[in-house]
């Protein structure tokens, strides 16, 4: 068995949960994060009986700063290396709405979950991870962070706007962690999904239905979790190592730009 240990956010559910299934199935240890206990005891029974593995799931909320800084000092001293993080959590917008009537509290929710906190999760993470290569604390200690961002990053919806701007600053933000951790050659990763069939794009399903169907996508189908999380596998097996900063689109062609 592998002794290594990955952190995935947003574990209960859709990509999150594709991409710890997927590390479970190589090995990986499992720490998984979301907010719903429920989710989260049920995944726990399903990597555990299925994987020789073990996973410890917290109920944590990213967005919640005061919620995080509880849970950094309960829980995180105790916990193993961490050798991936994969900042996944994220929420759309309750609503869809025009950005002349996005409200204050949907901008503050939003931008709070998807990039504030990761931010500073990852900040946490990044100082650990820093402080454990320094002092030699684990044999071949090689970490790496990925963040799932999304082709919202780069690409403007007016109906969502605090959410294409969350992406949009979570993508620099994986620049940024990538050139300050370069030193200590910690390899950052931005994965930026498509269309994948989840939850969040539950209530949009049979508008992207169509415009699939109308070709907005080269590869016409929905993306799945499981292609998420195959890129994921492929950079926790270090094949991408001399590429740090690099973002994968996972989108069957999304933004290829065509006449
Ligand atoms: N689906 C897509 O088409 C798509 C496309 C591009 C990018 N993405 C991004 O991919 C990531 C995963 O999306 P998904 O489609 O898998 O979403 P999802 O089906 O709604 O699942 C979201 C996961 O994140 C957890 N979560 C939500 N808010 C959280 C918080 N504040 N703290 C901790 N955990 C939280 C949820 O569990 P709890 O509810 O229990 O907290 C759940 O496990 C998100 O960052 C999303 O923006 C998705």
């Amino acid at each position: 068995m592998k002794n290594l240990t990955a952190l995935v956010t947003g574990a209960s559910r859709g990509i999150g949960k594709g991409i710890v299934l997927t590390l479970a199935k190589q090995g990986y240890n499992i720490i998984a994060i979301a907010r719903n206990p429920n989710g989260l005891r049920l995944l726990k029974e399903e990597i555990e009986k299925n994987y020789p593995v073990q996973c410890l799931a917290f109920s944590l909320d990213i967005g919640d700063l005061k919620d995080q800084e509880v849970w950094f000092s309960n829980h995180f001293p105790a916990l193993p290396e961490i050798d991936l993080l994969v900042n996944n959590a994220g929420i759309a917008p309750d609503k869809r709405s025009d950005i002349l009537e996005c409200s204050i509290e949907s901008y503050d929710k939003v931008l709070n979950t998807n990039l504030k906190g990761v931010f500073f999760f990852t900040q946490k993470i990044a100082q650990r991870m820093v402080a454990s290569i320094q002092k030699d604390i684990k044999k071949d200690y090689k970490p790496r962070i990925i963040f799932i961002t999304s082709i919202s990053a780069i690409t403007a919806s007016p109906n969502r706007a605090e959410y294409c701007i969350s992406k949009a600053g979570l993508s620099m933000t994986s620049q940024l962690y990538a050139v300050r951790l370069a030193e200590y050659n910690i390899p950052v990763f931005e994965i930026r999904p498509g269309i994948i069939m989840t939850d969040m794009t539950e209530p949009v399903r049979s508008k992207y239905d169509a415009l699939i169907q109308q070709g907005l996508l080269l590869q016409k189908r929905w993306g799945t979790p499981e292609d998420v999380a195959n890129c994921v596998k492929s950079i926790a097996e270090g094949n991408f190592d001399y590429a740090t900063g690099s973002v994968f689109e996972i989108s069957g062609g999304f933004s290829i730009l065509r006449l």
